[in-house]
C-alpha cells in the first residue's frame, strides 16, 4: 500500500533519532531509534526497550509496531532505523517477522547518525524473502464442546 504523499525520508530520520534518545538501553548501550509512515500519513516512533531479564527486551522496530497497533492502524508504508554505529544494523529475523505481519513489503531505510557508514534504503521482501504467512495456516478449529 501507498500513499499519495511521498515519503518524507529526511523527516523519517529525524523522527527516529528523537526516539533513540529515549531508548532504554542500559545493557547492551546500543540505543535504536525507528519512525513508521502509515498509510493514513500518522508516524509513530518506537525505540528499543531492555530488561534486567535480557531475553525480555523488545527492539526497536516491534515497539514502533506496537505503537501503530495500540494506536488502531495497520498499514505501514515507510520505515526509518537509526541505529547507534558505525557499521549499519539490520532489523533481526523477529522484528522482520513482525513486520511482515503487517505488510507484504516495505521500503527500509537504515542509518547511522552522523551517517559514520552509508545509508542503505532496502526493503522488507529483500530483508524477509519467503515470510510466513497467516495463509499457510489451515482453517480454524471449530469451538470445543462443552463437557
Ligand atoms: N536492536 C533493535 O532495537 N533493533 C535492531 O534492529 C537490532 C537490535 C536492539 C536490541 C537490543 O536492545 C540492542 O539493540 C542490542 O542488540
Amino acid at each position: 500500500m501507498t500513499t499519495a504523499a511521498p515519503i518524507d525520508w529526511d523527516d523519517l530520520a529525524r523522527r527516529a533519532i528523537a526516539v533513540s534518545r529515549n531508548a532504554h538501553a542500559p545493557y547492551s548501550r546500543y540505543p535504536v531509534g525507528a519512525a513508521l509512515l502509515v498509510a493514513s500519513g500518522r508516524v509513530f516512533v518506537g525505540c528499543n526497550v531492555e530488561n534486567a531479564s535480557y531475553g525480555l527486551s523488545i527492539c526497536a522496530e516491534r515497539s514502533v509496531i506496537v505503537q501503530m497497533v495500540a494506536a488502531g492502524e495497520r498499514d505501514p508504508v515507510a520505515l526509518s532505523v537509526v541505529t547507534r554505529g558505525p557499521m549499519i544494523g539490520t532489523p533481526c529475523g523477529t522484528c522482520r517477522q513482525t513486520l511482515a505481519e503487517f505488510a507484504l513489503d516495505l521500503p527500509i531505510y537504515l542509518f547511522v547518525e552522523g551517517n559514520a557508514s552509508p545509508p542503505r534504503l532496502t526493503s522488507l521482501s529483500a530483508l524477509l524473502p519467503d515470510a510466513f504467512r497467516a495463509s499457510a495456516l489451515p482453517p480454524a478449529l471449530p469451538p470445543a464442546l462443552p463437557t
